[in-house]
């Protein structure tokens, strides 16, 4: 037992999609993924004392690299949902969100998700907003892989609105979208973020207690306040 100890992986590979800010993204020019997640992960990594690789891909792509041994953990704002329990183990939860719908700043038509009957609606690929689209009676939804391209459809005026997480909308709207567009409605579906491993990975009890210390010791919280204030 000793032996396999010595033998365990010194290596985390990470999976994530980085075109959710503020969550994982990369600065424009930058190949450095930075962002809440990749900054608790980094964290927990440390306090597991390996090193933590982190890998682009598809966010339809990470549970199956999840499963295929091609990552150990997906950091990407993943909900946690009961689907996705069917294939995969979460960690405890680390962040609470929810969804909304985004439009064009000049459009007074739609108030809520319920004005959104019939319309054409945005979202990337393998969400949770793109599973509450679908849910709208004569809704038409494209699915993008990258959330760069769901705000440009809204903003070409391809779309309607987008349906997208509260918080990625939120920071959006700060740094790039604040004259164009606007969230409108109420929140929905009170949504929590977990790291997501291969069913029953060891690795998810490592995560939750290297969480659990780094609430403890006031490292979560200044991670949570260098991305979303006080
Ligand atoms: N929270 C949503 C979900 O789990 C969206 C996550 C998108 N994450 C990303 N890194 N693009 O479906």
């Amino acid at each position: 037992d000793t032996k396999q100890a010595a033998k365990e992986q010194k290596v985390i590979k990470v999976g994530t999609e980085p075109t959710f800010a503020p969550f994982e993204f990369q600065e424009k020019g930058s190949k450095e993924f930075t962002g809440f997640d990749m900054d608790l992960a980094r964290a927990i990594g440390k306090k597991l004392g390996k090193k933590v690789e982190i890998q682009n891909m598809g966010f339809d792509a990470l549970i199956p690299a999840l499963n295929s041994g091609n990552i150990d953990v997906a950091a990407a704002g993943m909900s946690i949902t009961d689907e996705r329990k069917k294939a995969v183990t979460f960690s405890d939860p680390y962040y609470t969100s929810g969804l909304v719908v985004v439009v064009t700043k000049d459009n007074d038509g739609v108030k809520s998700i319920k004005d959104l009957e019939g319309k054409k609606i945005a979202v990337q690929i393998g969400t949770t907003g793109a599973d509450k689209a679908g849910k709208v009676p004569g809704a038409k939804v494209t699915s993008f892989n990258t959330n760069a391209e769901v705000f440009l459809e809204l903003e070409n005026k391809g779309v309607d609105a987008v349906i997208i997480d509260k918080p990625v909308a939120q920071y959006y709207l700060i740094k790039e979208g604040k004259d164009k567009d606007k969230i409108v409605g109420d929140t929905m579906d009170a949504e929590s973020y977990g790291f997501a491993f291969k069913k029953d990975s060891k690795l998810a009890a490592d995560f939750n207690k290297a969480l659990a210390e780094l609430k403890k010791d006031g490292e979560y919280d200044k991670i949570y306040t260098k991305w979303f204030g006080k």
